[in-house]
């Protein structure tokens, strides 16, 4: 019986795509050159290539690209299956290892950036080579792919292993614009820029790790870096705990690290910040079957403020899991589902705290640590304020010497000094460039003489030499000019001595 408001009279009519028009239209589905070659990298990664080798011919009056890996490699029938548009099922279930998802990747990914797609591929001995060739294609406005019996003169064939897959893309009507010298090293850079999107994309594949077989990435020759957003292999990251959240049935894995501080990393300051910079890199870093889809976003949780810059969280996710991500045929952008959503806002909450204690572990220890603070900060309910230490010796040795009527007038110039802090200034100086923001430097003659009046202050209320040079050695100015100040301190002691 036919459904209450239909008819059975139904009447069907072929509406099969134009291979011309779809076959043109594939080619915007928005991929970079960056995200396109990571595609054609998934599928080398999935055929458990080891060695995967970028060439491009950026001199000659054809350049080309191919990438070439040493994985299982197709037969002529696999090799077919893998040009179709659409070989595999979305909804099938995909082996645990197996980046890949909507059968398109090779295609998509390819003719975004070039008019002509060759594949050749070696498995039992035996090399098929077929090719797209978008220009035939329109002109027969057929899905034909293009065998090719003989393959010798096809580029960088000879490099073809004794088994594996060789993707070659010519005709870069859209990676070379023009046929000058400007358009040609324009390409070179791009290509640079690529390399160094895939050192991130594929890090944990490039550096080893456990459950995943490792791989070797090269450009022309250049053998690729990882690049740990996460730089985890430093003392001071602090990473978090690694938390399990459990959504049908499957399992996602997150952790938070938190970068060091630029004073406790210089070296590695710039090269962590990423091109973005700190501020747009924090956020969330999801993977999928350890491949890298989506970073630098709190997926409209929070907000990228300069208190968090520091904070990255790790998400791993499984392919089973596509679907409730949103996962996109280029694998450049994913969704968290709902319930996830709500773990994930707390997971920011609490990396946000974190966050805070790195950027105000230098305030907290002039309040904290330091027994002589020349600034003070006090909070009362949700008000912050900071004011200058009457009792630090050198204040108050000064006042001592000062005649009664001038004592409240020191006091305040201390306390409008300290009321006048340029808050904004300082606020909107430190949140475009929080590392060049510091102190006035101390011209040695007043450094000499601070050190000078504090030391002797402090042995004049009774603290022995040892300790007054602990707690002048953990205070500011001090801290840092530590080797100075300790030499001057022996000076001063001897010169004590031998009077
Ligand atoms: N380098 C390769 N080595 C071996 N087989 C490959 C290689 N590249 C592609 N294939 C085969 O071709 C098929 C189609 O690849 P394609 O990238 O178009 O889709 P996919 O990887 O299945 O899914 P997705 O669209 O998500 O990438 C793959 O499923 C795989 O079987
Ligand atoms: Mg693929």
């Amino acid at each position: 019986m036919a459904a209450a408001g239909f008819s059975t009279n139904v009447r069907t009519k072929e509406a099969a795509p134009h291979a011309a028009m779809l076959i043109e239209s594939m080619r915007d589905i928005g991929y970079s050159l960056e995200t396109a070659l990571a595609d054609i990298i998934d599928n080398s990664i999935t055929a458990t290539a080891r060695s995967i080798r970028l060439f491009a011919d950026t001199t000659s009056a054809r350049p080309c690209l191919a990438i070439l890996d040493d994985g299982t490699g197709m037969t002529e029938d696999e090799l077919l299956a893998a040009m179709r548009p659409g070989s595999r099922n979305p909804l099938d279930t995909r082996d645990k290892d197996d980046l890949g998802r909507f059968g398109l990747g090779l295609k998509t990914a390819s003719f975004s950036q070039c008019r002509k797609l060759t594949v050749a591929s070696r498995k039992d001995g035996v090399t098929s080579c077929a090719r797209w060739n978008l220009d035939e294609v329109a002109r027969t406005n057929k899905w034909l792919v293009e065998f090719l019996d003989d393959c010798s003169g096809v580029p960088w064939i000879d490099e073809l292993g004794s088994a594996g897959t060789l993707v070659i893309w010519e005709s870069l009507d859209r990676l070379i614009e023009g046929d000058g010298n400007d358009a040609r090293s324009a390409f070179v850079s791009r290509l640079d820029d690529a390399a160094e999107h895939l050192e991130l994309v594929f890090h944990r594949f490039i550096a080893g790790e456990r459950g995943i077989r490792k791989v070797a990435l090269f450009l022309n020759g250049r053998q690729l870096e990882a690049f740990d957003p996460f730089h985890s292999s430093h003392p001071a990251t602090q990473a978090g705990p690694v938390e399990k959240i459990k959504s049908g049935g499957q399992e996602v894995e997150v952790q938070t690290f938190t970068l060091p501080h630029h004073k406790k990393d210089p070296e590695g300051w710039e090269r962590y910040a990423g091109k973005a910079g700190y501020l747009k890199n924090q956020g969330f870093y999801v993977y999928r079957g350890k491949r890298l889809i989506i970073h630098g976003t709190w997926f409209g949780l929070a907000r990228q403020k300069e208190l968090t810059k520091l904070a990255r969280v790790r998400i791993d996710m499984p392919n089973g899991m596509d679907a409730d991500w949103k996962i996109d045929v280029k694998k450049a952008s994913a969704q968290p589902p709902y319930h996830v959503r709500e773990r994930l806002r707390r997971i920011i909450e609490t990396i946000g705290a974190t966050s805070r204690r790195v950027y105000t572990a230098r305030g907290h220890r002039l309040a904290s640590d330091s027994r002589l603070p020349v600034w003070q900060r006090r909070q009362s309910g949700n008000e912050i304020s900071y004011c200058l230490n009457p009792d630090h010796p050198v204040f108050a040795e000064f006042s001592a010497r000062l005649p009664d009527e001038l004592t409240a007038d020191f006091r305040y110039i201390l306390e409008m000094a300290a009321s006048s802090i340029p808050i904004d200034a300082l606020f909107a100086d430190i949140s475009s460039n929080p590392e060049s923001v510091s102190g006035s430097d101390l011209a040695e003659d007043s450094l000499e003489h601070i050190v000078k009046t504090t030391f002797s202050a402090l042995k004049a209320s009774g603290i022995s030499t040892e300790d007054a040079m602990q707690m002048m050695r953990v205070t500011d100015p001090f801290r840092e000019k530590w080797e100075l100040v300790a030499n001057q301190l022996q000076d001063q002691m001897k010169e004590t001595a031998d009077e």
